[in-house]
């Protein structure tokens, strides 16, 4: 869609800076001295940017609603410290306190975040299920189990692994007594893909449209969770679900997933019944310096 991009030629003050952000050259500026014109629109992908540093609020672009672009306060902005904090006290909960639903306005909030990650190319595609009935999600985890013990009939079928990327048939050997471990817990009526959490969010996109798919899902749902923390709930990805559950046409059945869309991420939600008292250890990071340090 080629958006309308107006320039009010009483209130520009002609800095040129929308000129400067523009990733894609829409704007074209003669001189100094005279205005910008949006010459090229229909190459716009929607960043927002030459509203966001226009100082004369002189550009209505019609793509976007207008009023959705708020000024920065001090309020918005937290240190380095505080961030640190913060990401460093998120846990993965995989443990719920069932008694306590999580409320539809909280859920809601979530998705605000989510709506303000960064996306490849600015689609902007993702679309999220939210489930919070438990028959679904034991339904969906009867489905994690019988692609468990498929998994498990190929771990120790070395026919079939010797005709695999090495690097994947070396995993899934690896990975034969957690598979193992799982199917007997959810044999036991345990549930050891969902925690019995009272919400489980599934992520997914249209693949011919998004160029950058898991990498939006991914950065999307980490801001979900990050939102979801702020307000006291927990959260925790669930890759035994969501890496396998393409491949299941009754789990994209079930969840309407239409033909060209992948799931890309899941994870759970609700409210912690742990509490976690001190931030964790993790790995220094390895990192190789190019040039001046
Ligand atoms: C997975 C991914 C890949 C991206 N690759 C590029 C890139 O190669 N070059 C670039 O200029 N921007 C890249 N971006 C930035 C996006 O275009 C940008 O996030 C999007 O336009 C939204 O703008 P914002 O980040 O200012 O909110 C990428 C973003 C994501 C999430
Ligand atoms: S929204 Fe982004 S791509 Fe479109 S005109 Fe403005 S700066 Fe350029
Ligand atoms: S950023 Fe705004 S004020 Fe500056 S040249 Fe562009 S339209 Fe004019």
């Amino acid at each position: 869609m080629t958006p309308k991009i107006e320039i009010n030629p009483e209130t520009c003050n002609k800095c040129g800076s929308c000129v400067q952000v523009c990733a894609e050259g829409v704007f074209e500026k003669q001189d100094k001295a005279s205005l910008p014109v949006a010459a090229h629109p229909e190459r716009c992908f929607f960043c927002g940017q030459c509203v966001a540093v226009c100082p004369g609020d002189a550009i209505t672009h019609h793509g976007f609603e207008m009023d959705n672009f708020p000024p920065f306060t001090a309020e918005m902005d937290i240190g380095p410290d505080a961030l640190l904090g913060f990401v460093r006290m998120r846990r993965s909960v995989r443990n719920y306190n069932q008694k306590r639903p999580v409320p539809r306005e909280m859920v809601e909030k979530l998705f605000d975040a989510a709506r303000y990650a960064p996306t490849g190319s600015n689609v902007q595609s993702l679309e999220h299920i939210v489930i919070t009935d438990r028959e679904t999600m034991d339904a969906l985890a009867r489905h994690c189990v019988e692609f468990f013990g498929k998994r498990v009939t190929l771990s120790q079928d070395e026919k079939a692994l010797s005709a695999l990327d090495p690097r994947v048939a070396s995993r899934i050997r690896a990975e034969l007594p957690f598979y193992e471990r799982v199917i007997s817990e959810h044999k036991a009526g345990q549930d050891p893909f969902f925690y019995r959490a009272p919400v489980l969010i599934v992520t997914h996109a249209d693949l011919t449209i998004t160029p950058c798919p898991l990498e939006d899902a991914t950065l999307a749902s980490y801001q979900m969770m990050l939102m979801a923390q702020s307000l006291g709930l927990g959260t925790c990805y669930i890759g035994n679900f969501y890496e396998y559950a393409n491949e299941s046409q009754a789990v994209r059945e079930m969840l309407a997933i239409p033909p060209e869309h992948d799931i890309l991420i899941s994870f759970t939600l609700g409210y912690p019944a742990v509490r976690f008292r001190k931030l964790v250890d993790r790995k220094k990071p390895t990192v190789r310096w190019l040039g001046r340090q």
